[in-house]
């Protein structure tokens, strides 16, 4: 699977940076993964200036900046989403971003990963409505708590969350299980 790993902050320092040093070590270790990481911070772009719903646009004429994020994010068989929660949301950067993309991620398939006060849920929720519009299947999503500790700046995680059976590490690799197998079977559909 080739795998495209999408940091959605794009604040200096950012913490999401984290997360995503987390999940590409996992998907380094995982059989038959080529991760490729991609800081939505690469790409500055307009608002959403365009005259027609991308979607419906057949004579859409992108600008330089937004041809550079859309062909960045083409050509990959899976997407891990990863995104900081601001207010209770996504950050608008990566709203806007999405908005414009459409059959770039169709028919493949996604996942998501967030952290915060209360794991990111609320981040993860709203992405997952957002992406459903660009027909991308979500098979599954992992929150973690603020950190550190729990994740520190290497992308390790605490001696305490990697001893729990159940915990964050056994969540991530079983997810990219999951999504190694979506991503065959979607890319073999007749
Ligand atoms: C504008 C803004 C809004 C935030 N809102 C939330 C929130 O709703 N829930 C939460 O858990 N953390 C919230 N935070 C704290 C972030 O989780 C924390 O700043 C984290 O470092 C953001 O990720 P980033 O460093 O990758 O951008 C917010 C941070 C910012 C900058």
């Amino acid at each position: 699977m080739k795998l495209a790993i999408i940091n959605g902050s794009t604040r200096p320092g950012n913490v999401t940076a984290n997360q995503v040093k987390w999940i590409l070590k996992a998907a380094q270790n995982a059989d038959g993964v080529e991760s490729t990481v991609i800081n939505l911070a690469d790409f500055p772009m307009p608002f959403m200036d365009e005259p027609i719903s991308p979607k419906y646009n057949p004579d859409r004429k992108p600008s330089a900046a937004v041809q550079k994020w859309m062909d960045a994010v083409a050509g990959y068989d899976a997407y891990f989403w990863v995104t900081p929660e601001y207010n209770h949301s996504v950050p608008a950067v990566l709203k806007n971003a999405i908005d414009y993309l459409t059959f770039e991620l169709v028919r493949k398939p996604s996942a998501i990963a967030s952290h915060g006060s209360v794991n990111g849920a609320r981040a993860i929720m709203a992405l997952k409505e957002i992406l459903a519009e660009l027909s991308t299947p979500v098979i599954g999503t992992i929150g973690v708590a603020g950190f550190p500790p729990v994740l520190n700046a290497d992308g390790e995680l605490s001696a305490e969350a990697l001893a729990n059976p159940y915990g964050p590490q056994s969540q991530l690799e079983g997810l990219l299980t999951e999504l190694s197998w979506y991503a065959d079977a979607l890319k073999n559909a007749a």
